[in-house]
């Protein structure tokens, strides 16, 4: 596996694998690599040639400082786990790597409400900051393919946004890979180290709280069934953001559904200090 940290030196072998017509596959993680991450780079080799994995704890998508200080930070495991599964290449950059302490400020990226509903409205500048760190990453690796965890939807639907805004990123395809779970259902997260044994008991009752929007949903007014969803949660010891069901393509609010629009259940929550976050298709 080759290890990249500088941009100039990925690029120079990025060039010769292109010249080789090789399909290039590239999975954006800023490593504490868990299985989730591990489906993602499986995902990668079997539909490209090449895989690169970047790893790169990205700043300006934090909006919380104390969060970032806090990220877990594993790379030899990260390495080691990503020589094991097969992945060719790794991005490792450095802070001044991604963000040149001479260029000028970071592009303001249209992101539409995707930035102000859901996360957008809880972590204000996370997405600006997830869009301008994958845009620089999409123009130093030159992916033909990309894989991203549908644990995180809102992100993925902010990707797909800012590859259609821009031509360079036109061929770009990216895919949408299936959250993996803890046996008791909580999803994958490189979060989920900070949990206490007690938290990681209680935490499977985000998915238990899915599952329920799920069995209880029926054509009408949603808003009590968000409400009792909620509830249950408070409970359970959680401080939810939001308990909120959605248009599954626009992530639009849907306070009432028709029966038909296809719907997913999202649910950001604080289990002591950690905020955790789910979603699911509900129909
Ligand atoms: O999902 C993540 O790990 C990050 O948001 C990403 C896409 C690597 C950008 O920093």
């Amino acid at each position: 596996m080759r290890l990249y940290k500088n941009k100039s030196d990925i690029q120079g072998f990025i060039t010769h694998l292109k010249d080789k017509k090789r399909v290039i596959g590239f999975v954006p993680t800023m490593g504490a690599l868990h299985a989730g991450h591990i489906s993602l780079i499986q995902a990668a080799r079997q539909q490209s040639d090449f895989t690169v994995c970047s790893i790169f704890v990205n700043p300006t998508q934090f909006n919380d400082p104390g969060d970032l200080q806090k990220y877990p930070r594993t790379i030899e495991k990260d390495l080691y786990l990503l020589e094991l599964h097969g992945c060719d290449a790794v991005f490792y950059p450095g802070v001044e790597e991604i963000y040149p302490p001479n260029a000028g400020p970071a592009p303001h990226y249209n992101l539409g409400r995707l930035e102000s509903i859901l996360e957008g409205a809880y972590r204000p500048g996370h997405f600006q900051g997830v869009a301008d760190v994958v845009s620089r990453l999409f123009y130093t690796i030159r992916p033909d393919k990309v894989f991203f965890g549908q644990k995180d939807l809102q992100q993925c639907r902010v990707i797909e946004r800012l590859m259609a805004d821009n031509p360079d990123f036109e061929r770009i395809r990216m895919q949408m890979v299936p959250t993996l779970r803890e046996p008791g259902g909580l999803a994958m997260s490189s979060r989920n180290t900070r949990l206490s044994a007690e938290e990681l008991r209680k935490a499977p009752a985000i998915y238990q709280t899915l599952l329920y929007l799920k069995e209880h949903l029926a054509p009408g007014d949603l808003a009590p069934l968000q409400e009792a969803a909620k509830i249950r949660l408070i409970r359970e010891g959680f401080r939810p953001d939001y308990v909120s069901i959605v248009d599954t393509s626009t992530l639009e609010a849907c306070p009432s559904w028709n029966g038909q629009t296809p719907l997913t259940g999202l649910i950001a929550a604080y289990l002591g200090e950690v905020r955790l976050i789910d979603n699911m298709e509900l129909v």
